[in-house]
This record gives structure tokens, C-alpha cells and sequence, in this order.
């Protein structure tokens, strides 16, 4: 008889990645945004499929080259409106959801129609508007029976727990991956990420006033891939 074909661990689910950076316009000629060249999530995509899963990747503008595995689909999106708008299409059905994307999180109140001149100025001053937290939205919308479990990203520069417990808690993430944009071989464009993984703490730990503690546990330093792989067994 033929040779069953081997079970994959994600096999039949849906993963939906949000990767790289997005872009908020000025005026026709100029935006705002930020390092990230979407390495991570693009890593977590080509790793899903790898494992078996149907993908969908949301991504901002990188120079990455498009994904070629026919299980994904890669959603081009230029805005952090854009990008939350793709998210609010795509969510419903999926069963791991990963945020790795470096959302905008201002916006410029009003762009400008034409070009921005110089000329007669010697200072300019731009208002900027929030955007919409699409993690967050997601961990308000996300399904309660436990089937749709969600990973959010956090990168600081200071106080990593604790900033990252607080985005855990209140995107109501099933696990946040933090990292120290400081730690050697950690952040923007670098093939290896040094991470601290946190998950919310069991639902016992109840009673108490205090503030509850999230399981945090350091990994060492790994490729993004492998990264992406051991995170994707692990939600
Ligand atoms: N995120 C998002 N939408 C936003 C801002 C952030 O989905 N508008 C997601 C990111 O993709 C990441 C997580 O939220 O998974 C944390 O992003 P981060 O920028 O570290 O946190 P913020 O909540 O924006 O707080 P701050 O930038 O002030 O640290
Ligand atoms: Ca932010």
C-alpha cells in the first residue's frame, strides 16, 4: 500500500502574520515609518507552510522577496488603516494569529494634497493623529472558547518585562514575544533575534490585590526562522 504522507503539526490550520513596517504619508512625496524589513514574519510564514498550515501574510512594504509556497497568500498594504482593515478581513478564520508587524502608531492628522514646500519656512510643524491598535482589537474580538490564539511582538528599549507583561495583559495576547532592540544579534534587519517569551499566568493565581505575573522565560540567541519554527510549536 502507499506510503501515508506524514502529518505535519499544523496541518488544516490557518495562520494569519502581520510583517515589516507601514508607511504613513505626509503629502504625495513623503512618509513616516520606522527600521523593520519584515525578516521575522515573513520567517513565520515560510516556517507555517513548512508546517503544514494555510497562511495568510499581511504585509506593509518590505524588500523581501515574495513568498513562492502556493498555501501562502500575501496581502500587500501600504497604511497602519490599511494593514488593520486586511487584519479585520482575515481573522475570523484564522486559528493562530501573529503580529510581528512594526504598526505606525501615529498618523498624520491631515495630508497634505500637493508637495510640502520650503520656501518661506524656517520651522514646520505636523499633527499627528493616533491608529488604531490592531493587536488590540484582535485580543478584544478574538474568540473565547481558547480555538484562536494570538501572539503579539514588543520591542523596547527599556524595562522589557515589564513593558511586555503590560502589552500581554492588555491586548490579551496568549503569549508576547519581547526583545531588547540593545541585545547583540536582537532587532531591526539582523537574521537572529534574542527574545523573552511570555505567556499569561495560570488562572489559579487569582485572589490576590497584586498585579499577576506572567510566565517569562529567556531563549537564547536563534536565526528568525528557527525562532518562528520553535514559537509555532509552542502556540
Ligand atoms: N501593534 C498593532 N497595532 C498597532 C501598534 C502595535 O498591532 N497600532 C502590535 C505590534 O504588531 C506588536 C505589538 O502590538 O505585536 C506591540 O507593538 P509595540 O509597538 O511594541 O507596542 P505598542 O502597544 O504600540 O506600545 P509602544 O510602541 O508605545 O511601546
Ligand atoms: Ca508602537
Amino acid at each position: 500500500s502507499p506510503t501515508s504522507p506524514e502529518t505535519k503539526p499544523l496541518d488544516g490550520l490557518h495562520v494569519l502574520i502581520t510583517a515589516g513596517p507601514t508607511q504613513e504619508p505626509l503629502d504625495p512625496v513623503r512618509f513616516l515609518t520606522n527600521h523593520s524589513t519584515g525578516k521575522m514574519g515573513y520567517g513565520f510564514a515560510h516556517e507555517a507552510a513548512a508546517l503544514g498550515a494555510t497562511v495568510t501574510l499581511i504585509s506593509g512594504p518590505v524588500s523581501l522577496p515574495e513568498p513562492g509556497e502556493p498555501t501562502i497568500e500575501t496581502v500587500h498594504v501600504t497604511t497602519a488603516q490599511q494593514m488593520f482593515e486586511a487584519v479585520q478581513q482575515a481573522y475570523e478564520s484564522a486559528d493562530i494569529i501573529v503580529m510581528t508587524a512594526a504598526v505606525g502608531d501615529f498618523r498624520v492628522s491631515e495630508v497634505a494634497g500637493e508637495k510640502i514646500k520650503k520656501a518661506g519656512r524656517s520651522s514646520i510643524q505636523i499633527e499627528l493623529v493616533s491608529n488604531p491598535d490592531i493587536l488590540a482589537w484582535v485580543g478584544a474580538h478574538k474568540r473565547t472558547d481558547g480555538s484562536q490564539v494570538l501572539c503579539g511582538f514588543a520591542m523596547e528599549t527599556q524595562h522589557l518585562i515589564e513593558n511586555a507583561a503590560k502589552k500581554l495583559a492588555s491586548k490579551h495576547c496568549d503569549m508576547l514575544v519581547a526583545n531588547n532592540l540593545r541585545d547583540a544579534g536582537a532587532g531591526f534587519g539582523t537574521d537572529t533575534n534574542v527574545v523573552t517569551v511570555l505567556t499569561p499566568a495560570p488562572a489559579d493565581a487569582s485572589d490576590s490585590q497584586a498585579p499577576i505575573q506572567p510566565r517569562v522565560e529567556k531563549w537564547q540567541k536563534m536565526g528568525k526562522t528557527e525562532l518562528a519554527h520553535q514559537l509555532l510549536l509552542r502556540l
